[in-house]
């Protein structure tokens, strides 16, 4: 395996941008080529056999971009198929979702967890299944919060629309006395405040993204694919639909510019 091939990110959309900013934080060094759907976003309302195909449409490409290991930065994607997805892939594939359950078993104290999510995330109970996989004896709690994804799309990170959101979508979680609330989609990192807010400052919040990036990171020491640095690393965007909103909004996700831009097709899988 090339140590200066670039991570590929594979996302539903732009959500994803959130696991790049992270990755780029503890590895700027490393070379990223991200893919989001964005002509199919979002995948959190489809069935996991839609998803499945969609996400393998979209890292068949990555793979063709000489990448040296795969983030599936999507939780949608990641809870419904990661282990049919990277069965037969070649290079390293980190979901988000391992990370962010790894994370939210070892903080819990009072061992009651909540979990939110796009609908086909919690539908699949896989995040339930990994946190108590690592702590068998964790309360998780597993609320569905659709409107989410679109209000971060449309860019209403603050105010009163988030805040009603988060608090119908919220109440019943905080009621159940959870300590510790993952944020199992890529776009909930930019509602924090809100759902800070809403779920009151004793609850600790587990962003997947960086608990993502972390064990990228990781992987890529014990595995020797850890970039030697040297020449200015690779940042390349590709997106299945018109680059022009995803420009915009991306760079609120990415916290930086986004240049290295194009729209390409996805060969269709049958
Ligand atoms: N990327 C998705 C996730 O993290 C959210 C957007 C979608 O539904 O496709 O679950």
């Amino acid at each position: 395996m090339n140590q200066s091939a670039p991570i590929g990110v594979f996302d539903s959309g732009i959500g994803g941008l959130t696991v790049v900013r992270e990755i780029l934080g503890h590895m700027p060094s490393e070379g990223v080529v991200y893919l989001g759907d964005t002509a199919r976003v979002p995948y959190g309302i489809r069935s996991p056999e839609t998803i499945k195909r969609y996400a393998r449409e979209g890292i068949r490409f990555l793979l063709a971009e000489g990448i040296k290991f795969l983030v599936i930065a999507c939780n949608t994607v990641s809870a419904v198929g990661l282990d049919d997805i990277s069965s037969d892939i070649d290079v390293p594939v980190v979901g988000v979702l391992e990370p962010g359950a790894k994370a939210a078993a070892e903080s819990t104290e009072n061992g009651k967890v909540g979990v939110i999510g796009t609908a086909a995330t919690i539908k699949s109970r896989s995040y339930i299944r990994a946190i108590r996989a690592f702590r068998g004896d964790v309360e998780v709690e597993a609320r569905a919060c659709p409107l989410f994804v679109p209000l971060v799309e449309e860019g209403w990170l603050d105010g009163e629309v988030p805040e009603l959101a988060a608090s119908k979508y919220l109440g019943g979680l905080k009621s159940k006395g959870i300590d510790t609330l993952v944020l199992g989609c890529t776009h909930y990192p930019l509602l924090k405040p809100v759902i800070s807010r809403v779920m009151g400052p004793e609850v600790k919040l587990i962003d997947s993204a960086a608990e993502t990036a972390r064990e990228v990171s990781s992987q890529l020491a014990a595995r020797g694919l850890e970039s030697a640095g040297g020449k200015t690393p690779l940042r390349k965007f590709y997106v299945t639909d018109s680059p022009e909103g995803f420009t915009a909004v991306g760079e609120r996700f990415l916290g930086a510019a986004i240049e290295n831009i194009k729209k390409v097709q996805l060969e269709v899988i049958r």
